[in-house]
């Protein structure tokens, strides 16, 4: 729950439409502990949903009128459900247009509505604001037309939202991890069928702490899209030379190693990464279960380096934030996290040291790059759910 974020919603509902909202919806952000990058790599992910959210304020209307209100930027968007429609050149309504449009697709009967979103989320943080967007909207859809969408459907409606209306092909991680959230639960995802399991998040000692580079990236312009690409191609060409592999979770690292040649230098790292990667969420799994918290550390380092040196999708900034947490006393893991290019890093770190850590990265994070260093501490809260 974030009262503070609920009463500015309903309140600047009230200043622009007169009335209070009929009902108010909370969609969260999220955080993966491990498995980068290979959502969309028939690999296992350890994400949770955190206590950032964005907010629906929303009451229905008799006629076809929908009204979007963008607090936090100050923008509008007016359309009618009859419309065809379509992806616009504001790219916010987008997240929101691209559910709606399969709503009206799968033939539910809508109806009009007003509605005012405001978040906690930072935006281009890596922190998922998209998929609170997409699964929040369709998740309050669901509910006030009592349309029986089921959970699953929901994040994997959102999910071709970003696909269709927005353009980045991600994989369903953030979504998932929106909609399926539990208080101080991670979730354990099956990517591939969405079998999914939760486990104690809480570390004892340790705590998660998420260090913001404030470089802002969006997918659509990053190379998360050219990554796919990459990867699609190479596991084409391992699936050629060994038939048996039908995907990246069954490949090994010697098949990629014996193929270094054909795969040429930037398929072989991509490939590289990605079996490594899926056996170190497996690996780091069972680090939790046995509350081995300096192996997790490690293999998160491990991720890191990877997604720096292999996938190439870090940047100096989060590169210089890993480098230094990593040396700081009571930091055991650290690692970018989410798609990268920008946005935030994860920090495994001892409770006793978080206050040390952000105070001396700051500082030296603010000479180095002259910018300013945030840090959340988050805790793992509830998915999208209505406000009572
Ligand atoms: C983004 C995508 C996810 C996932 C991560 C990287 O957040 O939306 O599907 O691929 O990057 O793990």
């Amino acid at each position: 729950m974030d009262k503070k974020l609920i009463e500015s919603t309903s309140s600047h509902f009230k200043a622009k439409f007169g009335t209070l909202p009929e009902s108010l919806f909370l969609s969260p952000g999220r955080i993966n502990i491990i498995g980068e990058h290979i959502d969309y790599n028939d690999g296992f992910v350890l994400p949770a949903a955190i206590d950032k959210y964005i907010c629906f304020a929303i009451t229905s209307l008799p006629s076809d009128d929908c009204v979007l209100v963008a607090k936090d930027l100050n923008e509008e968007y007016r359309f009618s459900l009859t419309d065809d429609l379509k992806p616009v050149s504001l790219m916010w309504a987008n997240f929101i247009l691209g559910g709606l449009h399969q709503l009206k697709e799968l033939g539910h009967a809508l109806k009009g509505f007003q509605l005012v979103f405001s978040s906690t989320i930072p935006i281009g943080a890596g922190l998922s604001s998209s998929a609170a967007l997409e699964c929040g909207v369709i998740y309050a859809m669901n509910n006030l037309h009592d349309l029986q969408i089921s959970k699953k459907d929901i994040a994997l409606m959102g999910q071709k939202s970003s696909h269709t209306f927005v353009g980045v092909n991600c994989g369903i991680m953030d979504q998932f991890a929106s909609v399926f959230g539990k208080k101080n639960k991670a979730i354990k995802l099956d990517c591939t069928t969405l079998e999914h399991s939760y486990f104690d998040a809480d570390l004892v000692d340790f705590a998660f702490v998420l260090l913001d580079s404030n470089v802002k990236h969006e997918h659509l312009t990053s190379g998360y899209n050219v990554r796919r690409e990459e990867v699609d191609q190479g596991l084409a060409i391992i699936k050629k030379n060994y038939p048996e592999v039908s995907s990246f979770r069954n490949s090994t690292l010697q098949q990629v190693d014996a193929l270094q040649q054909e795969l040429g230098e930037n398929l072989y790292k991509r490939c590289h990464f990605v079996v490594s990667e899926i056996k170190r969420v497996s690996l780091a799994a069972r680090a939790i279960q046995d509350q081995n918290y300096k192996l997790l550390g490690e293999l998160m380092l491990e991720t890191h380096k990877g997604l720096s040196k292999d996938y190439e999708v870090s940047c100096p900034e989060l590169d210089y934030l890993v480098d230094e947490a990593i040396k700081q006393k009571g930091v055991i893991g650290s690692r970018m996290m989410g798609g990268g290019f920008g946005g935030c890093t994860i920090n495994l770190v001892k409770k006793e040291n978080i206050k040390g850590l952000i105070s001396t990265l700051s500082d030296s994070y603010f000479k180095e790059f002259k910018v300013d260093l945030k840090a959340y501490q988050v805790e793992i809260s509830e998915g999208t759910h209505q406000v009572k």
